[in-house]
């Protein structure tokens, strides 16, 4: 049986600088003269569009340029920003002060730490949809809401995209089917621009994991038993390894672990 390797996942680190972007073309990061996402949203609808109430408590998890995140709290929502990169933590909190409660410099695999300390996880195009964004996903199963993840799919240039577009559905589909929750997958028209572009109303798609009382249980359990597997025979650890065995299938296999 395989379970994903929490240390494998983490160790390729695809941490980014600000002024910087990778580029799938050239293998490598790439000096940028726009500092945004590859979209950033202007709608007075944003929230109601992706599902999030104001006031709601928000996870932006691979914020880069904060584009997405900073909307979303322009909204109302209740947002804390993070990245795994230190410099671009700093970039975000320089330029956006008190707008977000708070700044967090973590991988995503790691957070929300507890349960009920949000009501969504989101992001906009984060990478490492076949490495460590299902643990994350996984993870988000801990809020009170769920996950939200967003992606533009930009027909000019398809390859920007990776595998994206077929990794989200995949990310929520077999995490709604391991935990018995429910998920949507759909385009939204949002208004705002391309990086350099005029606004205008651009297909979105959004793809949503929504959590229940069961699902967050058996996460936290799934959770404990891939930071250190338990080598107890009951039925619930045997149950949580077939889980993990199953969410592991969401994982490139050089970022699974084999248990004996
Ligand atoms: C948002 S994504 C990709 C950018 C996207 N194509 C765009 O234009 O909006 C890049 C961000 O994810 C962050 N990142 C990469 N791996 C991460 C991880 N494991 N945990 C948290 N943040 C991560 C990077 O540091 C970077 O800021």
């Amino acid at each position: 049986m395989e379970i994903p390797d929490l240390k494998k996942i983490m160790k390729p680190n695809w941490s980014h600088k600000p002024g910087y972007g990778w580029s799938v073309k050239i293998g490598g990061l790439m000096k940028h003269k726009i500092l945004e996402q590859s979209t950033t949203p202007q709608d007075k609808r944003l929230l109601e569009k992706l599902g999030i109430k104001r006031g709601e408590r928000v996870l932006a998890i691979a914020g880069y340029y904060a584009s997405w995140a900073s909307q979303l709290a322009k909204n109302k929502a209740d947002v804390d920003y993070s990245d795994i990169s230190k410099s671009m933590v700093n970039y975000a909190k320089t330029k956006y002060k008190n707008l977000f409660g708070k700044y967090i410099c973590s991988n995503y695999e790691l957070i929300p730490e507890k349960e009920n300390q949000y009501d969504w996880t989101f992001t906009f195009e984060a990478c490492g949809g076949a490495q460590g964004l299902p643990i994350a996903y996984l993870r988000s199963l801990l809020n009170k809401k769920g996950g939200i993840m967003v992606l533009y799919f930009n027909f000019d240039k398809p390859e920007h995209m990776g595998g994206k577009w077929k990794t989200y559905p995949m990310i929520v589909k077999k995490l709604s089917e391991i935990y018995g929750t429910r998920y949507k997958v759909k385009k939204i028209r949002i208004s705002g621009h391309k990086k350099g572009c005029k606004n205008s109303s651009l297909v979105h798609r959004i793809y949503i994991i929504y959590t229940n009382e069961r699902a967050r249980k058996l996460v936290k359990i799934d959770l404990e038993n891939l930071e250190k597997p338990s080598d107890k025979k009951d039925i619930e650890t045997l149950e949580s390894l077939r889980r993990l065995n199953k969410v592991s299938k969401l994982v490139k296999q050089e970022f699974r672990k084999e248990l004996k």
